[in-house]
């Protein structure tokens, strides 16, 4: 007869899947009941995949490590005057010095190393060296950086000259955005309670949030499960457990939340009614006491 996928089911003795080398009872047992124990619930849990071993955490920090040091390096430089193409050649520059290889180049068609939104751009702005920073603009850097096959990926806002005070106000609470989700990542809480910490204060602030881009699982993949939404409530969505490795990436905009791609490169994304949007991205890991944020 012929088989078809059958799970394992380890003993307590057994050396656990996670390549700690611990024997499962000391290691990832408890928490393996304790999801079974949601499943049983009809919550939605993490596949056994997207739990990062400790071999995998420690590929993933020292990639977060570049992608860290290239948006240091990028804040450090970038000026007024400067094109997006300019932005690009940093990145490139400075992540292959550094021994990556920047993730969005060639992914999925992708032509650059970094993407650079300005204004209404939401998100995926590509470098060009006909785009020229001005006075009041502002600019999110979005870097991913991949080393020995370990991905990593976060941004920054960058607030240039004179920029109107509605728009400073945008930039900012989008990063509060980020830091009240971030406040809600602990194990067996829920992606949802993330989602709507977001969503809660950027409503609050009379601003709207992006319903169809979102962040991801990240790691051995660019993006992996799940997809992480601004528009989920409290105690739904997945499970978080530790040794999960997801971004909180939200895009905050002033006006309305309607969006469009940009027809001719098939990327960008803009606000349907060019009024601006601001995002700020971290990288976080769900630890046994609560988070780590891995890269900002
Ligand atoms: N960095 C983006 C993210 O946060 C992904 C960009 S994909 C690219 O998920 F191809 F546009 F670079
Ligand atoms: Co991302």
């Amino acid at each position: 007869m012929k088989m078809i996928k059958v799970t394992k089911k380890l003993r307590n003795e057994d050396i656990c899947w996670c390549g700690s080398g611990e024997v499962y009872e000391n290691c990832h047992m408890n928490s393996d009941k304790k999801i079974e124990l949601y499943r049983k619930k009809n919550h939605v849990v993490p596949p056994r995949n997207i739990i990062k071993t400790p071999v995998q955490l420690e590929g993933m920090r020292k990639s977060s490590i570049i992608n860290v040091a290239v948006l240091d390096y990028v804040s450090a430089n970038i000026k007024i005057g400067m094109t997006t193409e300019e932005i690009n050649t940093m990145v490139y520059e400075k992540t292959i010095a550094m021994g990556g290889v920047p993730a969005p180049l060639n992914y999925e068609g992708y032509p650059k190393s970094v993407c650079t939104s300005i204004n209404e751009q939401i998100c995926h702005g590509i470098p060009s060296d006909k785009v020229q920073i001005i006075d009041g603009d502002i600019v999110n850097v979005d870097v991913s950086t991949i080393l020995d096959g370990y991905f990593s990926d976060s941004s920054r806002m960058f607030c240039f000259g004179n920029v109107s005070p509605e728009m400073k106000k945008l930039v900012d609470v989008a990063k509060e955005c980020v830091e009240l989700g971030l406040q809600q990542v602990k194990p067996w809480g829920f992606l949802g309670d993330v989602g709507q910490a977001i969503n809660d204060h950027a409503k609050a602030n009379g601003f709207s949030v992006v319903r169809e881009v979102g962040g991801h699982g990240i790691g051995l993949k660019f993006h992996e499960t799940p997809y992480v939404s601004y528009v989920t409530r409290k105690g739904t969505d997945m499970l978080l457990v530790p040794g999960m490795v997801f971004t909180i990436e939200p895009m905050i905009n002033m006006g309305t939340d309607e969006i469009y791609i940009d027809e001719y490169n098939g990327w960008t994304i803009y606000t349907d009614d060019g009024m601006p949007s601001a995002q700020w991205e971290i990288m976080v890991r769900v630890t046994e006491e609560g988070h780590e944020v891995m890269a900002w």
